[in-house]
This record gives structure tokens, C-alpha cells and sequence, in this order.
């Protein structure tokens, strides 16, 4: 199959590479000429594992290219996947802005039947929105469908989730639109899941709220945890295993960031109170999660005990591990939040060094930590669980370590000298 992609983006660049690697000819595009010009020369605008070896196989075998030529690719391809950004407003609803640019070129463009799969995280009822549209501006009924297809990739792992998921959902109000984006998958093994838009528009959504649910959820339950002297990790296994609730995203930590899980709490909110429908569990999980950073400044001035000009070293600055991504990111939240105690703040990151008033940053870790009356552990980064924790204690001032994601092993922590402190553990 011919595929336009329209978005260079993390979903496009990812949603291309893979979908090349299944045999399509894929025609990646994005009006950005210098992000363009970048990719086919193989460079990668994103840090994602794996990646850029699969999208120099695809550039390699000549079923991948790199273009600014939206419109023409538009024009020529059966099938065109929309995978730009809905980035949040003030208001919390997604900016779809670039979603109308694409629309505007679709129908300057579409000569002939086309599958408009809409990709971008859009709010339910987009892609009727979007049909419409083309419908208005002289683009007949038969030569369009506008299939909802969303993604469930994860940063760090997006390759794998794309090649094995969970469950690939495809909307459609024709069976015939179905059958041939579900054709498009055909290699994947799969649950596929065959619906209406609008049902698959609000699995999306409904997905990554529930997502932020049980990760606020725990990180609730590990208050009270610590009340009662229990310890959350061992709770959260004993409750996972229960089919019925599932053992991830069950973490307690610093809580969620990223571009996807805040950006997406916010615009079902959002639209729900549109139609006078107020979600209360979404608003509890969105003042958790904000309360969540103040927890843990309390841990620490209590293992400070009175120091009130530490050097904090905090290790970690994205949202999460194996990305390099720190939109909305807790661990630079929290680094704020300690600047703003008029604390010194030294940090490190394998793959970022953001520019924060106040913040100075170490090319190493143990460069970070020399001097520091306590380290943070804030992003799961492999290196950092395992770090040396005798040259840990040797070149700290200090001996607190606060745990940001409940990863570390306090034993080996202990039998370096080091005073573990974690959340809702003994
Ligand atoms: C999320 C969803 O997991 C994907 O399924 C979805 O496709 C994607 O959003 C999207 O809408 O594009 P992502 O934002 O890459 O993926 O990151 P997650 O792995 O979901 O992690 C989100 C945040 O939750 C991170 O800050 C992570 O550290 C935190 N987290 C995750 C916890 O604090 N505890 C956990 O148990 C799990």
C-alpha cells in the first residue's frame, strides 16, 4: 500500500518507520524543511530505541522517504494518516489547529477515494467533524472515509508497543474502510478491535485517563500505606496479581508527566463539561498527582532535619526513563519546586540538560552529587537504580537519598551508609 503520513513528529516518525518495515511505501511528510532535510539524512529529532536503525533500513530499502511535499503525497496516496500534534490550550482542550491545516489540505488535494486515518490524539467527535469539513468544502461523500485509528504507544518503548500491541481499535463508519486499514496491519498479531469513531475516539481518551487513574490511585494508597507502616511495593504486588487489576501502572513515584497522560486528563475534562458532564475521579487524579511533589519536599526537609541551605543533587530530568523528552516532567517540576525553597540545586541526566534558573548542571553523575547534603532519584533511569552506592556516599556531603521512583534497593543503599527514604515504604 502507498501511505501518506502527514506529521514528523514522535507518532509519525515511529508510525512510519514500523509501517514501512511491514512492506508499505511510506511517504513520511511535514512542512518543516530543515526537520525534513534531517530525517533523510537518518537523523532522528527524538531519542527512541531502536528507531533510527529501523528508519535507516526503510530509507535503505527505498520504502521510506522524507518530503515536504504534503499536498502532492496527498494527492497520490490511497490511504493518508494524519498524526500531527493536538497540543493542550490554556483552557485544557487540545489545540487542533494543525489538525484544521491538514484538513484544509486534504481538501485542496483529494482527487480520488481516499482513507483519511486520523492518528492525533483528537477529542470524540473529531473525525465527523473532519468529514464534514471535506464534505463543505466540494470533496464528494464516496471518495472519502475518515477512520479513527488511535495510537497506544508509549515513549521508550514505542517500537515494541507498535509491533506487538495490546489491541489495535479501528473506527469506521464504512466495513469496507475497516477491512482495509486492518489489511494495513495485516503482519501485526493482535486484538483488533472494529468499531464506531467515536468509540475508538473515546477509548483513546479513555485509556490514558484510566492510566493516570491507577497511577494516582497508588500514589494516594502509599500515604496511607506509610501511615500505617506498610510498605506500597509489596501492596501494589499483592493487588496486581489480581487479574482483575493488573500488575503496571501500579508505581508509586514523583507521578505522571509527559506530553500524553496530563495533556489528555485535561481534554476529557474538558469536553465532558461541554456536554455537562463533570469527572470527579479525573480531577482527584490531577490534584493527587500535583500534591505528589509536595510529599516529597516534606520527606525531604524532615531527612534535612533543620538544614535549610542544602545542595540538593537531583538525578533525572525526563519524564521518564529512555526518552529525552521532559514536556510536563514531575522530576523538573520538583527541581523548581526546590529552587523556589531558595535551595541549591545541582543535576544530571543521561540524555538532557534543560535550562532551569537555578539549576546547574553535571555532565556526570557523581559530578552531581559531590558536595550534596541529599540526592533525588527522580527519573527511573537504568544507570542511576544502579549506581555505585559506596562512591554514591563517599562523594555526598549528606547521606539522604529520597527514592522519586520507588526503585532503588534501600538495603544496598543502607550497607553504603546512605538513609534510604522512599514513599508509603518501611
Ligand atoms: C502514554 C500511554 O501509556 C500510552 O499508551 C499512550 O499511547 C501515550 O501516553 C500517548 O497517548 O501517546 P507515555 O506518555 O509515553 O505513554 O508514558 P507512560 O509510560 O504512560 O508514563 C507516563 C508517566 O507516568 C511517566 O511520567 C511515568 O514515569 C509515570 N508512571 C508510569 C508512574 O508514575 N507509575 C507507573 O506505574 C507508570
Amino acid at each position: 500500500m502507498n501511505i501518506c503520513i502527514v506529521g514528523a513528529g514522535y507518532v509519525g516518525i515511529t508510525t512510519a518507520a514500523v509501517l514501512s518495515e511491514l512492506g508499505h511505501i511510506v511517504y513520511c511528510t511535514d512542512r518543516i524543511a530543515s526537520k525534513i532535510a534531517r530525517l533523510n539524512k537518518g537523523e532522528i529529532p527524538i531519542y527512541e530505541p531502536g528507531l533510527e536503525e529501523l528508519v535507516a533500513r526503510g530509507i535503505q530499502n527505498g520504502t521510506l522517504f522524507f518530503d515536504t511535499e504534503v499536498r502532492a503525497h496527498m494527492a497520490a496516496c490511497p490511504i493518508v494518516m494524519i498524526a500531527v500534534g493536538t497540543p493542550p490550550r490554556r483552557d485544557g482542550s487540545a489545540d487542533m489547529s494543525y489538525l484544521d491545516s491538514v484538513v484544509a489540505d486534504l481538501a485542496a488535494s483529494i482527487k480520488s477515494h481516499t482513507i483519511v486515518i486520523v492518528k492525533s490524539t483528537v477529542p470524540p467527535g473529531q473525525s465527523d467533524w473532519i468529514e464534514s469539513r471535506l464534505h463543505e468544502a466540494g470533496v464528494p461523500e464516496q471518495w472519502v472515509d475518515v477512520v479513527s485509528n488511535p495510537e497506544f504507544l508509549r515513549e521508550g518503548t514505542a517500537l515494541q508497543d507498535s509491533i506487538h500491541p495490546d489491541r489495535i481499535v479501528i473506527g469506521a463508519k464504512r466495513e469496507q474502510a475497516s477491512r482495509v486499514v486492518k489489511e494495513m496491519y495485516r503482519s501485526i498479531e493482535s486484538e483488533y478491535v472494529l468499531t464506531e469513531r467515536i468509540d475508538a475516539e473515546m477509548i483513546k481518551y479513555v485509556s490514558n485517563a484510566f492510566l493516570a487513574i491507577k497511577i494516582s490511585f497508588i500514589n494516594e494508597i502509599a500515604r496511607v500505606c506509610e501511615a500505617f507502616g506498610a510498605d506500597v511495593t509489596t501492596v501494589a504486588k499483592g493487588v496486581g496479581l489480581d487479574q482483575r487489576i493488573g500488575p503496571r501502572f501500579l508505581q508509586a513515584g514523583l507521578g505522571y508527566g509527559g506530553s500524553c497522560l496530563p495533556k489528555d486528563i485535561n481534554a476529557l475534562s474538558y469536553v465532558a463539561g461541554t456536554k455537562g458532564v463533570k469527572l470527579k475521579m479525573l480531577h482527584a487524579a490531577r490534584t493527587i498527582n500535583r500534591t505528589q511533589l509536595d510529599v516529597y519536599l516534606h520527606k525531604l526537609k524532615q531527612a534535612l532535619d533543620g538544614n535549610d541551605q542544602p545542595t540538593i543533587a537531583v538525578w533525572g530530568a525526563t519524564f521518564k526513563e529512555n526518552t529525552d523528552d521532559t514536556r510536563f516532567s514531575q522530576a523538573i517540576a520538583f527541581m523548581k519546586k526546590l529552587v523556589r525553597q531558595g535551595w541549591k540545586v545541582k543535576a544530571y541526566d543521561p540524555l538532557v540538560s534543560p535550562p532551569i534558573r537555578g539549576v546547574s548542571w553535571s555532565q556526570h553523575p557523581y559530578e552531581a552529587i559531590v558536595g550534596a547534603d541529599a540526592l533525588v532519584l527522580a527519573t527511573g533511569w537504568d544507570e542511576l537504580i544502579h549506581a555505585d552506592w559506596a562512591s554514591v556516599s563517599e562523594q555526598m556531603k549528606g547521606n539522604v537519598v529520597l527514592d522519586g521512583r520507588n526503585l532503588l534497593d534501600s538495603t544496598l543503599l543502607e550497607a553504603a551508609g546512605l538513609r534510604y527514604v522512599g514513599v508509603g515504604r518501611s
